[in-house]
């Protein structure tokens, strides 16, 4: 594929941009990571129309046969070095799902590469990482995509446009969870680094940072700090060695002084109400739970109101914006700014909780 080709394709007007999705060369792709979310984000990018699937990666051999069978149709290269794809100059797409300690080096030496990213959440687990990785992104011409796929719901679209645009008045608090009825499995696919707080950053980090990215959303700003408590309290040792905590509760605090209180944990008995996950916005004029179907409840009663309609959602929406991105030069709704903003939220309620102590946004020296 010759980038010229490309370029040309990219400058076509806009009535021709249909016929350019369907037409265009295929975007060479390659996969780093092939595990449980790369195998999937594997299948989303066989379905695209214009991606071939030129290169995966995975430094276990079993995982990469897999996801090598899975690709046979586009019969691409093999390796178990992640420098190779970064250094195939064919490459023009990467996608990044390997434990999370690893998403920012990787990204950073893509983007410098020259390459289309698209990083799995959390986008990194060190505000120092984070930092470098928004410099490198910002200063590339090319897409960058953080997989907080929550920006891709056009559900979640639809009702965060209505409260942005007034209908449940100022939001004064928020009040979300992020409950698990049981752990991760500890001998799951995963299990060799999930449950390590310098490998995964922690659950808050690594799961709820999809959670707090909605919240940031629907709240246009990131918070100003956070406190809070964490503990390993009911899975003890378990599986042996274990460094993130299994229940926490922390207090956020936005501008204009609005609090979000969050709590997370893994052993919420299935059968006992309110159990899963909720993302409560109360406002001056009413009050939607984002996670269900978003419905307003009015202050002082009157019927509630649906602000959009529960749909069925394409599984690979999210991968289709990133080769939207790529070839019609669309803005991402989860660019490097945004995934850096969830994982840093996540991370200033991680260290409350590891420190017990009010951590600021201002010690990233990272202004978003
Ligand atoms: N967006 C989502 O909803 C979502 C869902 C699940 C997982 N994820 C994210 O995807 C990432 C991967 O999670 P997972 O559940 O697939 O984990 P996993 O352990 O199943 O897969 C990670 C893969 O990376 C490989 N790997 C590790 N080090 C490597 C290296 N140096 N070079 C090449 N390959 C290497 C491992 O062998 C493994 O196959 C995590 O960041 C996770 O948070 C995102």
């Amino acid at each position: 594929m010759s980038v010229n080709r490309r370029s040309f394709l990219l400058a076509t007007p806009l009535a021709a941009h249909a016929a350019t999705w369907q037409d265009t060369p295929k975007v060479p792709t390659a996969v780093i990571g092939t595990g449980g979310r790369g195998s999937y984000l594997l299948r989303g990018v066989l379905e695209q129309s214009n991606t071939k699937v030129a290169m995966l990666c995975d430094n276990k051999p079993d995982r990469l046969d897999k996801a090598a069978t899975a690709a046979a149709r586009d019969n691409p290269k093999t390796t178990t070095d992640w420098r190779k794809v970064i250094d195939d100059k064919s490459i023009e797409a990467v996608f990044i799902a390997t434990p999370p300690h690893l998403h920012a080096e990787m990204a950073i030496a893509a983007i410098k590469a020259g390459k289309h990213v698209y990083c799995e959440k959390p986008i990194g687990i060190k505000a120092s990482e984070i930092r470098q990785l928004l410099a490198a992104a910002k200063a590339s011409k090319k897409v960058f995509v953080a997989g907080q796929q929550l920006r891709s719901m056009t559900m979640l679209q639809e009702a965060v446009g209505k409260i942005h645009d007034g209908i449940i008045g100022d939001i004064v608090m928020v009040k979300a969870q992020r409950h698990a009825t049981a752990d991760l499995p500890h001998d799951g696919s995963s299990g060799d680094w999930y449950f390590d707080v310098n490998k995964g950053g922690g659950y808050l980090v690594e799961q709820s940072v999809h959670n707090l990215d909605l919240i940031n959303w629907v709240m246009n700003a990131h918070p100003e700090k956070a406190c809070g408590w964490g503990a390993i309290n009911f899975y003890k040792n378990q599986p042996p060695g274990r460094t993130i905590f299994d229940c926490g509760s922390m207090v956020f605090n936005y501008p204009k002084n609005v609090q979000m209180s969050f709590t997370q944990m893994v052993f919420h008995p299935r059968a006992m109400p309110l159990g899963n996950q909720y993302v409560h916005v109360f406002g001056t004029k009413g009050s939607v739970d984002l996670m269900g179907a978003p419905t307003m409840f009015p202050i002082g009663g009157g019927p509630a109101a649906l602000l959009a309609e529960k749909r069925k959602e394409s599984p690979h929406a999210h991968i289709e914006m990133f080769y939207r991105s790529i070839i019609e030069n669309k803005p991402s709704p989860a660019d490097a700014t945004v995934g850096a903003a969830a994982a840093l939220t996540a991370i200033l309620g991680h260290e409350a909780m590891a420190k017990q102590q009010i951590v600021n946004w201002s010690d990233f020296g990272i202004a978003i």
